[in-house]
């Protein structure tokens, strides 16, 4: 992790920030009360989503407990990414020798200037204030201030006097699923900060380690944690869809968190251009979150509205797809779509090409 201190305001705007986390769980309580009320069930709910929105929030939209949340999310939705930018600027010229210094080590950055952003992808991810690309320091702002710093404290603070969490470990996890410790080459899409990526660097220490994502924002904060890591990873700057890497130049292609971020048909070509560019016998291993068939009628419904305003609009293709048949199409065998002990979290894609 970067070494730096927040000032007195910004540290207030993102503790204040991170600490609406605990108030959530009361208030979904509320909510699950008043659909218990109502009779709303797997049984007597609807399969469309769109008819099952419609029951589920025609009984919420009286309840405070809903009106609330929305509230709350809306709020932090809207502000995160400006109180993190905010908070940045106090710190900014601390960080410029930092910046400077961890441009160069074993992990390098190629930087495509002809790169063609395809049409999707510069919309306000999380609803980070004007998109991924949205601030010269994007990675920095959040990569350590949005996801580190807020959602980190708010997920799992750590125990007083106690050592930090990792929160990062589901990802070190995920890389273990891999059936394989021996590649010689591994891939990974949409590394953003790098925090899978520093994974991947633990669990196959022998193989070369490559990644690509389209924002340079996050490529930069991503080559100063490998880094600073004293790792030596090979960033690139490229589009997942079409890599440039040759055809059967790597063992393992792999992603974290990307799946649900992306059109139906980005998807397809991403696992097209796995199939094309892994080796014969590799294996393509992608973690995401659960499709909506592995929840409850409610939490499908709970996770497509949380989509829906949370600024993902590609979430609820991504987990309606039809991943097997797709994998299956494109080649791929020894095919899995499941999720990972005890609560399904992430759901593992894997495939095998022949
Ligand atoms: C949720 S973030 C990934 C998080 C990261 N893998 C982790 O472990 O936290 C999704 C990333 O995918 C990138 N991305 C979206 N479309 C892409 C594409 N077609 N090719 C490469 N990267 C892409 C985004 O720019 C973003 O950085």
């Amino acid at each position: 992790m970067m070494n730096y201190t927040l000032r007195q305001h910004g540290r207030a705007t993102l503790d204040f920030l991170s600490s609406f986390g605990s108030s959530i769980g009361p208030l979904m309580k509320g909510q699950q009360e008043a659909l218990d009320t109502a009779g709303l069930n797997d049984e007597t709910l609807a399969d469309d989503l769109d008819d099952r929105a419609k029951q589920i929030e025609g009984v919420l939209e009286k309840v405070p407990a809903f009106r609330t949340t929305n509230l709350v999310g809306e709020w932090h939705g809207e502000h995160h990414a400006r109180t993190a930018a905010a908070a940045f600027e106090e710190i900014k010229d601390d960080l410029a020798s930092d910046f400077e210094n961890l441009a160069s080590g074993g992990t390098t950055l190629s930087y495509n200037p002809d790169l063609d952003i395809p049409k999707y992808w510069p919309y306000p991810i999380h609803r980070t204030t004007g998109g991924w690309d949205g601030h010269r320091h994007m990675g920095f702002i959040h990569g350590e201030l949005v996801h580190r710093y807020i959602v980190g404290k708010a997920a799992k603070p750590p125990a007083a006097g106690g050592k930090a969490t990792d929160i990062y470990a589901d990802r070190k996890n995920f890389a273990e699923q891999a059936p394989r410790r021996d590649y010689d080459h591994v891939v990974e899409i949409g590394c953003s900060s790098g925090p899978y990526t520093a994974k991947l660097a633990e669990v196959f220490p022998d193989a070369k380690i490559s990644a690509c994502d389209i924002s340079i924002a996050q490529l930069e904060q991503a080559q100063r944690n490998g880094n600073l890591a004293g790792q030596s990873w090979n960033l690139f700057h490229a589009d997942g869809c079409a890599t440039g890497l040759d055809d059967e130049s790597c063992d393992l292609f792999t992603s974290y968190i990307i799946l649900h971020e992306l059109p139906v048909k980005v998807i397809e070509d991403i696992l097209r251009e796995g199939f094309r560019t892994l080796k014969s016998g590799g294996d393509l291993l992608f973690g995401d979150v659960a499709p909506y068939s592995a929840l409850s009628k409610t939490g499908a419904w709970r996770t497509d509205y949380m989509a829906t305003y949370g600024g993902e609009p590609f979430w609820r293709g991504s987990s309606t797809m039809d991943m097997v048949g797709i994998m299956e199409d494109i080649g791929f065998v020894d095919v899995k779509y499941e999720g990972m002990a005890p609560n399904n979290y992430p759901w593992v894609t894997y495939g095998r090409k022949p």
